[in-house]
């Protein structure tokens, strides 16, 4: 629904052209198209990169580089196609306002780095202490009930880690779906969806067995978005602790 709510608005006004010269009435189309760029980040990016591009459930936009869009191109093409297979859609805007985007959020990497305080080192040291290892992969070890971790830093912003662990359900990602099925003959089980069609279902238990059933075996299969077995930490860890596992994680930004 957010997509192509702002896109008709004030746009056919700017008719801008992307390589600017001297003249003084370029000054204007420039400073027209940046407002456009950043009208159109407000309304259709800013859910999810924040306001000011320091991240959210999206990656953090305000750095200088930026992991998969390392130049001008493959920041049009992340804009217009999304990230396929992550939750970074694509957009149904035209190319220029492609452009004016792409302009305005090259302005937010030139923003002060964020300050995350915390220190990683003894964050890690909290990562083993709670054997986070237990539901996720990093590093090649680990379990598989949760999303990998290699390169969490570079997808999620600080805000979005402090909120993952301190209250899970409300930043579960899209794409995990946690169930509750009883079979006919009784078994209960909880895991998480890997694979459903209109007869079957594939899920993993919490100890990260693969289960596979038809529906027709099944008396109770249950969809519970918005849940997460990871219970909240915040009872577990003081708020330094909170501050130095975020920074950890935070550092961790997969192959550069
Ligand atoms: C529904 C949430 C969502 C929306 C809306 C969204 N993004 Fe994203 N975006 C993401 C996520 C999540 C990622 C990280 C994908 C990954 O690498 O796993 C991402 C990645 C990116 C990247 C790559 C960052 C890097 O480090 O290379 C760019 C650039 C980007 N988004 C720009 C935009 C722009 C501009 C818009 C608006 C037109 C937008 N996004 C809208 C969720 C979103
Ligand atoms: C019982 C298994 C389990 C344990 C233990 C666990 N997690 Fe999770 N974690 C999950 C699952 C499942 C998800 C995905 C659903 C959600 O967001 O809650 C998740 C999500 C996350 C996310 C968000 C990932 C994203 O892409 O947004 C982070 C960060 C995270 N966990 C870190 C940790 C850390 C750090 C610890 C140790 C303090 C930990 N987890 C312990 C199962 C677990």
């Amino acid at each position: 629904m957010r997509w192509g709510v702002a896109a008709g608005g004030a746009i056919g006004v700017a008719l801008v052209p992307l390589v600017v010269l001297s003249a003084p009435t370029v000054v204007t189309a420039q400073t027209a198209e940046m407002e456009q760029g950043k009208r159109l980040y407000e309304s259709q990016c800013g859910s999810c990169h924040g306001p000011l591009g320091n991240g959210g459930r999206g990656a953090n936009l305000a750095q200088p580089r930026l992991r998969r869009a390392s130049d001008d191109q493959a920041l049009f093409n992340i804009i217009r196609r999304g990230i396929p297979g992550t939750e970074m859609p694509g957009s149904p805007l035209t190319p220029r306002q492609v452009s004016s985007i792409a302009a305005y959020v090259k302005t937010l990497g030139r923003v002060e780095p964020e300050d995350i305080p915390g220190d990683g080192r003894r964050g890690e040291a909290v990562f083993a202490a709670l054997d986070c290892a237990r539901c996720h992969t990093l590093g090649g070890r680990g379990g598989i009930v949760g999303p990998g971790l290699d390169d969490i830093g570079a997808r999620r912003s600080a805000a979005h880690l402090r909120e993952a662990l301190l209250d899970p359900e409300a930043s579960v990602p899209s794409g995990f779906l946690q169930l509750r099925v009883v079979t006919k003959d009784g078994r209960a089980l909880t895991g998480f969806r890997v694979n459903e069609d209109a007869f079957s279902i594939q899920f993993r238990d919490l100890s990260g067995r693969l289960h596979s059933f038809w529906k027709y075996e099944l008396d109770v299969l249950e969809q519970q978005w918005q849940r997460s077995p990871m219970g909240s930490y915040a009872a577990r860890l003081t708020s330094e602790q909170t501050d130095d596992l975020v920074a950890y994680l935070v550092s961790l930004k997969g192959a550069q």
